[in-house]
């Protein structure tokens, strides 16, 4: 589905901070991209969501290379992927439904036609009580929750998320991981970044490990 092949990356005149990065995500995979913080995890996110590009090396998403896409051609294959930041970037003045409706709405679909799947997704991810709650009134854990929901609204092909355990305790980690599982076998490719070793403990998985600006693959 994404393929990278001799992939570098350097910020303006810095050195390269990742080279050589030759691997595919596959359709329906699962895997961790993983490694120290700092070791470019989040950039390596970015290029597969093609928010950054890099700076040599060839990048081949949905059989297409990556660098010749028109500006025109980008948001219907943005739309195939979903993010979720680490931040969050929810809209504090939207409501966890307005949130995860947004991308929707953006593309001008009404809203007769999807409240029912919002409403569901929302109570997938556990926050039907939050509805219509601000993000502002959501512990970080609900809103990681909701982030996971908007990113998903869409139904992506693939699935990349930024620390998605970051803020949250143990438990919580646990049953989010599930949730990317059980999202995986109806079909979509995930890929979280994490450096949560204790989580990554408890599925066997792909793991991609960034290093020293390289990337160990473990089938
Ligand atoms: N926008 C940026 N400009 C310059 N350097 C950056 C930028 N973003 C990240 N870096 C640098 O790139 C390296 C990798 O960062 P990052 O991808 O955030 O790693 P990770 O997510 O694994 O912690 C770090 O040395 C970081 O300082
Ligand atoms: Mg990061």
């Amino acid at each position: 589905m994404i393929r990278f092949e001799n992939v570098g990356l350097r910020y303006d005149m810095g050195p390269e901070i990742l080279r050589d990065l030759t691997f595919e995500i596959r359709n329906q995979s699962f895997q961790f991209l993983t490694g120290p913080s700092g070791a470019g995890k989040t950039s390596l996110l970015r290029m597969l969501f093609l928010a950054l590009k890099p700076t040599r090396g060839l990048i081949t998403i949905l059989g297409r290379d990556a660098s010749t896409l028109k500006r025109t051609e980008l948001p219907a294959i943005r739309r195939r992927i979903g993010v979720v930041f680490q931040d969050f970037r929810l809209l504090d003045h939207l409501t966890t439904y307005e949130n995860v409706a947004l991308p929707l709405r953006v593309r001008g679909r009404e809203e007769d036609s999807y409240r029912r799947d919002v409403v569901d997704l929302i109570k997938w991810v556990g926050l039907g009580e939050r509805m219509d709650a601000s993000p502002v009134v959501l512990s970080g854990g609900e809103k990681q929750r909701a982030a996971i929901a908007r990113a998903l609204i869409d139904q992506p092909d693939i699935l990349l998320a930024d620390e998605p355990t970051g803020n949250v305790d143990p438990p919580l980690a646990r049953r989010l991981l599930r949730l990317f599982m059980e999202l995986n076998r109806t079909g979509t490719a995930v890929v979280i970044a994490t450096h949560d070793l204790a989580l990554m403990d408890q599925v066997e998985a792909r793991r991609l490990v960034l290093g020293n600006g390289r990337l160990e693959i473990y089938d």
